[in-house]
């Protein structure tokens, strides 16, 4: 793993204050990961600034002193081709530019073995990301692709930390609701079927959750009707099991389908018809150890009014499990099937108070790994046309807004005049389309509330996935022109120290920048900050570009350098693009 040239300069000033407190005979010492390192307010001012004022008290001297005693300190022990200028209370380094290219570009060649993409931040920790988790009465919507693109990334993201991963999703199988399609369909269906209709399997049971809300307002009984459907399903009844193994396995096929489409995969499944069960075994130890406590009515409660999160009933009067009594069966058996450090569920920021809630059941139970369970909440997505709402079946559906976004990029193609050039222009739309719904999603932090615009997502100039996509295409197309041109072993070994110009200095300190934002990516569990990350690379890239010529540079050398640093530019944008969900394409 390397060491970013800022971690470098933080020891360095941490030595040099700490060399002036000995030599002022103070018995105090500073480490190098509280030092300080900012980045100038412009570019002239070097490339790393250092604030003097948190030494004032410790040296008893006045920063700007401070500034010019360290500075004195750093030139006597330099050695390398950097500059220390001081500016009243600020010591400022500009790097040795030859130098830091040349690591950028060893860097860049080891990639994924211990050089750019492989920040070691969580070598060795075991994390399981639970995501999607859908209901198998209706299809995934867009809430769910954001969803999805969340626990997808945030899962790369600390695998490339060096995390072992565990990507899992339960499938909310059983309860009043899954009945609910059921007795739609099995009041009205006539034993149609996805193949003899012809629909997504999916979107088939979906059908009849939505004809049950309609039933339900046209016939009395109907939400009764459910609820038995519901008792006799819990008590075994053959009829009902069977159709609701037929009418799940339609459910979680379609979805599949949806899954392997974005590039999103797991782990494991579980499933709550199977957990559901565990949970009521854990209530009645919990009532044995007085965690919990049965009232009036039979119920079993816990009261968290201590911790500000009221009463909650655990099991019901008629001793049927409740949502909460799966989740706490469903994270007990997961840490035996898979020990894990962390747990984090990936889930609407509706649910903020059931996962408070699990979260303390579980600490209480005395689960020591309950403290390391998180909820990474995130807000709601909608079309700028109108609310997503999810009972009357006017949702976004996820397959269907794919489908439209493809279309728009295939046409986007057409009006191009692209289709020869791309080769198969079907192939080629899909992976835009996905370019720009994942990157449009995760650009925007999870907490917040968002609407999702298509048009947007999909312009090709601008702060889009698309964008990126065309930016790894343009590099890809330069380093095969190349290729052809001087055959790849006849290029010229790369001087570093050619790449000193300002333009192609951002690049390369930007490059440098890459583990450090996964890194923070990981710890912070915001992808967004990977989305950002891309965004300052292909500004820093497309100014380059725009400046620099790259094959026609002025002589062979300068055009070899250059290349060499965009496919550097090229490696990085790969890797990151994959991170977020973002299918690379090397034409466009
Ligand atoms: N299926 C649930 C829903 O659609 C989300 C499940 C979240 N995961 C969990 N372990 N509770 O609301």
């Amino acid at each position: 793993m390397f060491t970013h040239y800022k971690e470098i300069w933080k020891q360095k000033i941490a030595d040099a204050i700490n060399a002036l407190l000995a030599e002022n005979g103070l018995p105090e010492t500073v480490a190098a990961s509280g030092v300080v390192a900012e980045i100038p307010p412009q570019s002239d001012m070097g490339d790393l600034g250092f604030p003097m004022f948190t030494y004032a008290k410790l040296l008893r001297k006045a920063p700007p002193q401070i500034a010019q005693a360290v500075r004195e300190k750093l030139a006597s022990g330099a050695g390398s081709g950097a500059a220390v200028t001081v500016k009243g209370p600020y010591v400022n380094v500009f790097l040795d530019r030859a130098e830091t290219a040349r690591e950028l570009l060893k860097e860049a060649a080891l990639g994924k073995n211990g050089g750019l993409g492989s920040p070691g931040a969580l070598k060795g920790a075991r994390i399981m990301v639970e995501f999607s988790s859908p209901n198998t009465n209706k299809p995934l919507h867009l809430g769910h692709l954001r969803n999805d693109i969340l626990g997808e990334s945030m899962s790369r993201i600390f695998a490339a930390c060096g995390a072992k991963v565990r990507k899992v999703c339960i499938f909310n199988d059983r309860g009043v609701h899954i009945c609910k399609s059921m007795l739609a369909y099995q009041t009205y269906g006539g034993g149609a079927s996805p193949e003899s209709e012809g629909v997504k399997s999916d979107h088939f049971v979906g059908k009849w959750y939505v004809r049950f809300n309609q039933m339900s307002k046209e016939e009395p009984g109907a939400e009764e009707k459910a609820q038995d459907m519901l008792r006799k399903w819990e008590a075994g009844d053959e009829e009902v099991t069977a159709l609701w193994e037929k009418m799940n396995e339609w459910a979680i096929k379609g979805m599949k389908e949806t899954y392997k489409r974005t590039g999103v995969s797991f782990d494991a499944y579980y499933f709550e018809s199977k957990t559901y069960v565990l949970g009521k075994g854990e209530i009645a130890k919990g009532l044995e150890k007085g965690v919990f406590y049965k009232a009036d009515d039979g119920a079993v409660m816990i009261d968290l009014s201590a911790e500000g999160l009221g009463e909650k009933a655990l099991l019901r009067k008629d001793g049927t499990s409740i949502y909460i009594t799966q989740d706490i069966g469903t994270a007990i058996f997961r840490h035996e099937d898979w020990v894990f450090d962390r747990l984090v569920y990936v889930v609407g920021s509706e649910q903020q108070h059931h996962f408070k809630t699990l979260f303390s059941i579980l600490r209480k139970l005395g689960y020591e790994w309950a403290k390391n369970l998180c909820h990474l909440s995130y807000g709601m997505v909608n079309l700028p046309e109108g609310k997503m709402k999810s009972r009357e079946g006017t949702v976004v559906d996820a397959d269907d807004l794919l489908d439209s976004l493809k279309e728009m990029a295939l046409q986007e193609i057409k009006g191009k005049e692209r289709e020869e050039a791309v080769g198969d222009p079907d192939e080629i739309a899909e992976k835009v389309a996905l370019g720009a719904l994942h990157y449009y999603l995760l650009q925007v932090s999870a907490a917040k509330d968002m609407l999702f615009n298509p048009k947007e997502s999909l312009s090709f100039n601008g702060n889009t996935g698309p964008y990126l996509q065309y930016m790894g295409a343009r590099i890809s197309s330069m380093s095969r022109k190349a290729t052809l041109k001087d055959g790849a072993s006849a290029r010229p070994a790369a001087r570093a120290e050619l790449l000193s110009g300002d333009a192609e200095w951002e690049v390369v300190k930007t490059l440098l920048d890459y583990n450090s934002a996964i890194a923070a990516a990981a710890e912070k569990m915001d992808s967004s900050l990977m989305a950002a990350y891309l965004y300052s690379l292909s500004k820093a890239f497309s100014r380059f570009y725009h400046d620099c010529p790259i094959l026609n540079a002025e002589n062979p050398e300068l055009a070899s350098a250059r290349l060499a640093l965009s496919e550097a530019a090229l490696f990085v944008l790969k890797d990151a693009l994959n991170l977020v969900g973002i299918p690379f394409l090397d034409v466009m």
